[in-house]
């Protein structure tokens, strides 16, 4: 039988695709979705709308599954960067607030911050993601160094560094942010789909995320969580006309339901002001389904042994592994560099030349692979490498 998380194969150009860190090709299943939604408004334009509506709360619940949330604390948005502009205008700041990004971090996760820091005088600072690896012991006394001075009041942070692979320890930090009266943004886009990752365990404040990555669906939609307590102390900044109480009663009912007063929602809903997506949101129903039918714990293991596989054939190779020897700061991200004088952008394109894809972001040799690659698929990668001349 067909399997419905795999991407169309023939379609590939790189069937061994080691990029989902990077973007996922759809898979039978999400390009089906897909084509059933654009012929649904193909063949009924407006009178499809409400139907769905119906997809994009099940896509709320099932981003609420993945992360252990409430699907009521969940929110859909037009992307992770979406969903930290959001936040990071609308943070009810006063001058002189202390907010605490860090260096290595994917930009997604600092420009909103530099930006929010510039129009209301806050206090930025700046950390290494790389004190965090091993035991993140030199991490989390920066962390705490930087919370015990100043007025803290916002901690953003990936849980897991896009070019390294490093998994941050999130609950730590959060403990840390918490003892000291800030709150802490989780830009979890590299870690939900792959790994566990709960907001309730973890006790985060904000987090979110995209869905053309190990989300498996496509770019345009993204989903952001909020504490209820921290989404009703937010100002209203993005609301728009969604943003209301019975937003689209007016659509349906007399003159007098055109009305401008009713009250803009309470929970972190009031972000999704306009009309969406729908065919984003009908790939990322179809794909977060699937992801939960397999189980994140099925899928992390299956990753962690193609990674333990591959391990050993790069080091015979000379390859060096940027994989954390401590098990907790491991994801489902893999990076190496390679031996002299292979450079990165050589491997990588060698290897997209025998059709195996991986990426190569700053300087590293990125491997990304999902519950869509198989084991047996390692030796072809190995053969695939590019002859090291001198030895
Ligand atoms: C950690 C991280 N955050 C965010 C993004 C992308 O954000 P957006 O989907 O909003 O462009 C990426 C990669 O593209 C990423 O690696």
């Amino acid at each position: 039988m067909k399997d419905l998380a795999e991407p169309e194969r023939d379609n590939l150009r790189a069937p061994i695709y080691l990029a989902h860190s990077a973007i996922s090709p759809p898979s039978a299943a999400v390009a089906d979705a897909v084509s059933r939604c654009v012929a649904d408004f193909a063949q009924r334009g407006a009178a499809a709308f409400g139907d769905w509506l119906a997809v994009k709360e099940a896509t709320r619940s099932n981003i609420a599954a993945l992360i252990g949330a409430e699907a009521g604390d969940v929110a859909l948005t037009q992307g992770t960067t979406a969903s930290i502009v959001a936040i990071a205008q609308s943070i009810a700041w006063k001058r002189g607030d202390r907010v605490i990004t860090f260096e290595g971090e994917f930009p997604t996760n600092v420009t909103p911050w530099q930006q929010a820091a510039e129009r209301y005088e806050l206090d930025h600072v700046q950390l290494r993601t790389s004190d965090f690896a091993g035991d993140a012991q030199r991490g989390l006394d920066s962390l705490e160094a930087a919370l015990r001075s100043g007025r803290p009041r916002l901690v953003a942070v990936s849980a897991v560094q896009f070019a390294t692979g490093l998994a941050m320890p999130i609950a730590a930090m959060t403990r840390l942010a918490h003892a000291h009266g800030a709150e802490i943004f989780v830009d979890a886009i590299q870690a939900v789909g792959v790994m566990p990752f709960d907001v309730v365990e973890l006790d985060v404040d904000y987090a979110a995320g995209g869905s053309h990555k190990w989300l498996m669906a496509l770019e345009g939609v993204g989903w952001l969580y909020a504490r209820r307590r921290c989404a009703e102390a937010l100002h209203r900044t993005s609301a728009g006309w969604l943003s209301h109480d019975e937003p689209v009663s007016f659509l349906f009912g007399g003159p007098d339901d055109l009305r401008y007063d009713r009250p803009i929602v309470e929970s972190i809903r009031f972000v999704e002001g306009g009309t969406m997506s729908t065919v984003g949101i009908a790939a990322l129903h179809t794909s977060t389904s699937l992801l939960l039918e397999r189980g994140i714990d099925a899928i992390w293991t299956h990753v962690q042994s193609y990674h333990d596989a591959l391990a050993v054939g790069l080091h015979e190779r000379g390859y060096t592994t940027l994989r954390d020897s401590v098990p907790a700061r491991r994801s489902g991200i893999v990076s190496y560099r390679p031996p002299a004088p292979l450079t990165t952008p050589d491997v990588v394109a060698h290897l997209a030349s025998h059709r195996v894809a991986v990426t190569g972001p700053i300087g590293v040799i990125r491997i990304a692979p999902h519950l869509s690659n198989g084991l047996h698929e390692v030796a072809s990668v190995l053969a695939a490498l590019p002859m090291q001349t001198g030895r």
